[in-house]
């Protein structure tokens, strides 16, 4: 069911005292500490939604003597940007809650996979890495982080390419399984987070998973950092009780005149005015790492779309067929057609196409190419083919 908008304010507080919380969740002890993690519902912020809890579980569970911990903050979603405003205002948060997963799975060493449009963040986030390192010292915690910069290629926030890059080879997907978790930096169980996961799991240390679990709805508890842009009434970073309908969202952010909402960016789904009451924001709905983009009647849903297609052509790897292949497919098909050099049923032709892009392409760049392509197209065909 359906929550009202809410505004809530978790992730920016910052008047906590870190290493008292680690203590706390020293003394609950691992185990405990991860059903709590569990008993949450805590899902990863960075768009795929798997559950932390046991994310970091199987990590924590090798045996391998040698573990990693990656917070992912390579942001490369277009309409995107609320990671840089948490290592900006909440940096500390981020870090400790890499020191908490550090301590639950045993990892000694951590990377900060930063875009390289954000290095203007590296001295701060460098220095409140100093401060934490001695202070989890003072808790028997040996934790190294450092930072690593990405190179702004998308496809480096998937996290197989994310890792590949950091160790220096191509930044390219690899094949699922075998997992980060598993086989993850230089073949070590590996946990990667987004960001935000990193503080919510703060929050949770702070104020337990019944509490948490209040915020939200079954299937995606707790709130949420949204990136709100285009046509409206407020543009920024609001924090939001999860599982609100796009309705709500657009009576407090629309201009009066929305005609769609982009809901997770370019990989995500175009939600048109007649879905708003139906449709909740959410794992339950349509899910989102946080963009969330506002269009009104006066814009071109071709030109959005064809925009979109533009970026993923731009930034698929090329390493698969289906995606290489199929993302110029999908751009060129969409410009036959509205140059009529392609019948209107072609359309048909590239829905199918976009269908086998998503169950044939190797990573979650050429899999999510439809979600926009065929919510666009359906919703808006007479605007691709007047
Ligand atoms: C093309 C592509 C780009 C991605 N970019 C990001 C990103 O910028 N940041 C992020 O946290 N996750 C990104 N992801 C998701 C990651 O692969 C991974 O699921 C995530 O970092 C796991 O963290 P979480 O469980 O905390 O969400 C991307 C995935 C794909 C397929
Ligand atoms: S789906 Fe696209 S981005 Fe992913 S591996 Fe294949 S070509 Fe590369």
């Amino acid at each position: 069911m359906a929550k009202q908008l809410i505004r809530t304010e978790l992730i920016f507080k910052e008047d906590i005292d870190y290493a008292a919380l680690l203590r706390h969740v020293m003394k609950m002890g691992k185990d405990k500490f991860i059903e709590e993690m569990i008993e949450s519902g805590l899902r990863g912020r960075g768009g795929a939604g798997f559950p932390t809890g046991l994310k970091w579980k199987i990590v924590k569970d090798d045996p391998n003597p040698v573990k990693y911990i990656v917070c992912n903050a390579d942001e490369g979603e277009p309409g995107t940007f609320k990671d840089k405003e948490i290592l900006d205002k909440a940096c500390e948060k981020v870090i400790w809650g890499m020191v908490l997963a550090a301590y639950i799975t045993g990892a000694k060493e951590g990377f900060i996979y930063l875009r390289a449009e954000y290095k203007y963040l590296a001295t701060k986030i460098r220095i409140a890495i100093d401060r934490m390192e001695n202070n989890s010292r003072n808790l028997g915690i040996h934790f190294k982080l450092s930072l690593f910069f990405g190179a702004g290629a998308y496809i480096c926030g998937e996290e197989t390419a994310l890792l590949e890059s950091m160790a220096g080879h191509r930044g390219e997907p690899t094949n699922k399984p075998p997992y980060p978790v598993n086989v993850g930096y230089l073949e070590k169980p590996t946990v990667v987070n987004n960001v935000e996961t990193f503080v919510n799991t703060m929050i949770i240390a702070e104020i337990g998973a019944e509490e948490y679990k209040k915020l939200g709805t079954h299937a995606s508890h707790g709130s949420k950092l949204f990136s709100v842009s285009g046509d409206c009434s407020k543009e920024g970073i609001f924090e939001l009780e999860m599982g609100m309908t796009v309705q709500q969202f657009v009576d407090e952010f629309g201009d009066g005149d929305t005609k769609a909402v982009q809901v997770g960016g370019a990989s995500g789904f175009c939600v048109p005015r007649k879905e708003f009451k139906n449709t909740i924001i959410g794992f339950e709905g349509v899910p989102t790492g946080g963009s969330m983009k506002v269009f009104n009647s006066s814009r071109s849903m071709y030109n959005i779309l064809e925009n979109y297609l533009i970026f993923f052509e731009d930034e698929s790897c090329g390493q698969c067929t289906p995606c290489r292949v199929g993302t110029q497919q999908l751009l060129h098909g969409i410009r036959a057609v509205k140059r009529k050099e392609k019948p209107k049923t072609y359309l048909d032709e590239l829905l199918r196409l976009a269908y086998t892009m998503k169950y044939a392409s190797k990573c979650g760049l050429g899999r999510s190419v439809g979600n926009a392509f065929r919510s666009i197209i359906e919703n808006f065909r007479e605007e691709i083919v007047y």
